[in-house]
């Protein structure tokens, strides 16, 4: 083997890298493109679940949850929340009507949003939608979120 590290060496290494591994992030790409319809539930995607994530963003539903990860740490995380009230839209419906419940030490209530029926119903479909895409892990990792 050669003593020397020539110039000529460092740019095969240089030019040789790039290639290789501007490869590897189209093969990547790909790959994510390939695998994203059959975990993201775009088949459950309607248009009352579009108007409920605008439902859900008007009214800055984030700025206190958390949904699949993402977002504020005040209330609870709603990626799964479907599931844990039962697969029942009614029963989100029916909560986010309650509210505000008083008296709960320790814990503070979420404010009445005065959504109209259809709002409601379209942000519980949102919410069941959202249930339906399949995360890395399973996240959230329990049924608490
Ligand atoms: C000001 C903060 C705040 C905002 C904004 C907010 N929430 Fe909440 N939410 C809470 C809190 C706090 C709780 C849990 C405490 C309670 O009320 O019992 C909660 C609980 C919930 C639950 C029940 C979760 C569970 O597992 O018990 C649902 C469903 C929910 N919120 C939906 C929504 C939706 C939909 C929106 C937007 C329209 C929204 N929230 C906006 C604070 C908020």
């Amino acid at each position: 083997m050669r003593e020397t590290f020539t110039k000529g060496m460092a740019r095969n290494i240089y030019y040789g890298g790039a290639v290789f591994f501007f490869l590897v992030l189209i093969g990547l790409t790909v790959d994510t493109v390939r695998s994203l319809p059959k975990t993201d539930n775009s088949q459950n995607l309607t248009e009352v679940v579009a108007a409920g994530k605008r439902v859900w963003e008007v009214n800055n539903c984030i700025g206190c949850h958390t949904l699949l990860g993402e977002g504020a740490y005040f209330a609870p995380e709603l990626g799964n929340v479907y599931t844990r009230f039962g697969e029942s839209t009614e029963a989100i419906k029916g909560w986010i009507m309650s509210r505000p419940v008083d008296g709960v030490p320790g814990r503070r209530s979420m404010p009445q949003f005065n959504l109209t029926e259809e709002e409601l119903e379209a942000v519980a479909q949102f919410l069941k939608y959202v249930d339906g895409v399949k995360t890395a892990r399973d996240w959230p990792p329990n049924i608490q979120g």
